[in-house]
């Protein structure tokens, strides 16, 4: 089992730069990638928030923050950073085009011994670990949002997945004081299988007027002690990504993940959640603008 020092995060979006956060303030060297430098920042900037944030709760201390931004580098080549890389962890959006062109290429450029991840909330790891030059070095590491916050790791055995490589997660997991659980890889694994279908149910209700979007998730929040309800959680992981996960989980498991039109129509409408500023709800804090 190899010891993880250097970890190169592709993507710097609400997952990716919650990943490179981890990492860093776990004492880990980073490289976080994104297609453009103006991408990048972003990111960052994201980080630095998030540590603030921290810092201002006594989480963390003023020396932790400082030490963790110091810890990330950027970069906008993934292939040419995986090259030092003890794990790579891909990040980017949920199309498994992008995602096996991507790994073919980080896996061809990084060390034999290294790992390579992929955060899909659903697609095939299987497929995924299929085109990397050592499948048995591939396996999902799926985080949840917000990272920083949020305690699981779910860690996905491609059936390439070798025990070496889940022995190595399991220690990653722990080096970075998340709590792992292992599953086979089946669409959307133990998680988003379960989660997305709460989610879809409430817009199902919505387009039927059977509540508003706030009575249907105080149902949840007073009811079952969500912490936050169903349409909240939908704004805040993003409802294209939700959409990308509900195509796939339809088309692999069946009728009941058809995805809502009500969903699909606010995509198009670019109203995709808190990121943009507006989704179920509107957030005047998010500077974006208002479709
Ligand atoms: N960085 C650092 N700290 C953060 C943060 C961030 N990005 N976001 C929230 N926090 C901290 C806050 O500072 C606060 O700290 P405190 O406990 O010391 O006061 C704590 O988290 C709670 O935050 P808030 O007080 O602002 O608000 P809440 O109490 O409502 O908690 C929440 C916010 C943690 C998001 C909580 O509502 C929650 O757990 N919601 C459910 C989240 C969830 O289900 N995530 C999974 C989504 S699915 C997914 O990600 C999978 C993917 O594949 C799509």
């Amino acid at each position: 089992m190899s010891e993880i020092q250097s970890v190169v995060v592709v993507g710097s979006g609400t997952m990716g730069h919650g990943i490179a956060q981890v990492c860093a303030h776990a004492g880990l060297r980073v490289t976080m990638t994104d297609v453009s430098e103006a991408v990048v920042a972003k990111g960052k900037a994201q980080i630095e928030k998030s540590l603030a944030k921290l810092r201002e709760k006594g989480r963390i201390s003023a020396e932790d923050e400082q030490r963790t931004v110091a810890a990330i580098s950027l970069s906008t080549d993934p292939v040419a950073a995986s090259a030092s890389a003890d794990l790579i962890v891909e990040a980017v959006p949920e199309r498994m085009d992008l995602k096996l062109d991507l790994v073919k290429k980080v896996s061809e450029a990084a060390p034999a011994h290294a790992i390579v991840a992929t955060n899909t909330s659903s697609l095939s790891v299987t497929e995924i670990a299929g085109v990397a030059k050592d499948g048995t070095r591939v396996v999902g590491m799926h985080f949840f949002n917000p990272v920083p916050v949020m305690e699981l790791l779910e860690i996905v055995r491609a059936m390439q997945t070798s025990e070496d490589t889940i022995a190595s997660a399991r220690a990653f997991a722990a080096k970075i004081g998340k709590k792992p659980i292992v599953v086979k890889d089946a669409p959307g694994f133990a998680t988003s299988r379960l989660g997305v279908i709460l989610g879809c149910e409430a817009i199902r209700m919505l387009e039927q007027g059977v509540a508003s979007a706030e009575d249907i998730d105080l149902a949840m929040e007073l009811g079952y002690r969500h912490p936050m309800g169903p349409l909240k959680l939908t704004d805040l992981v993003g409802l294209d990504v939700r959409l990308l996960i509900l195509d796939h989980l339809h088309k692999e498991l069946g009728e009941q993940f058809r995805p809502p039109s009500l969903l699909r129509q606010m995509v198009r409408a670019g109203r995709l959640g808190r990121k943009v500023g507006r989704g179920f709800y509107d957030y005047p804090d998010v500077n974006a603008p208002k479709k």
